[in-house]
């Protein structure tokens, strides 16, 4: 899966880079952990998960592909089957991210632009109905 192309119109610069991506992800993790529908999915030890989101986030948005270079190839959808994600599940990841996003303080287009280039993703990773 690929992000937007690198360079000044990318996402990534957009809304700030390196600094912004950090704070996002500091400020989402604490809400899917807090949510009943996704949290129990994650390990008590979230640190390696963020630092994970933290390196595709950056590549996603268009930004270095630090991800890949330590991962390889994404494959997201893969690397989520071991999970049962379901619509509503997809649908409580998106509504943390977009808490997260008003709380990081982007501006408003850019916080739209962000959640809307998240929401296909998300509804691509779901596996089971139930
Ligand atoms: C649709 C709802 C989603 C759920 C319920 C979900 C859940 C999870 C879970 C349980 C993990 C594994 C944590 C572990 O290491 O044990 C994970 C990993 C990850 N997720 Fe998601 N996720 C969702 C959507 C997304 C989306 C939309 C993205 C980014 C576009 C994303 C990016 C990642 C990344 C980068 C990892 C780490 C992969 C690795 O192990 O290298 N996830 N997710």
């Amino acid at each position: 899966m690929d992000g937007q192309k690198n360079g000044s119109n990318s996402l990534y610069e957009a809304i700030g880079g390196a600094d912004t991506v950090s704070r996002l992800v500091q400020a989402f993790y604490p809400k899917v952990q807090a949510d009943p529908s996704i949290g129990p999915l994650f390990p008590e030890d979230i640190d390696p998960v963020m630092e994970k989101q933290t390196l595709f986030l950056t590549q996603f948005f268009g930004g270095p592909p630090l991800y890949s270079d330590r991962y390889g190839h994404p494959m997201m959808r893969a690397r989520h089957l071991p999970f049962p994600i379901t619509p509503e599940r997809a649908e409580a990841w998106l509504s943390c991210m977009k808490r997260a996003l008003a709380e990081v303080g982007l501006d408003q287009q850019l916080q739209y632009a962000v959640l809307e280039r998240l929401k296909g993703p998300a509804h691509h990773f779901v596996n089971t109905d139930e």
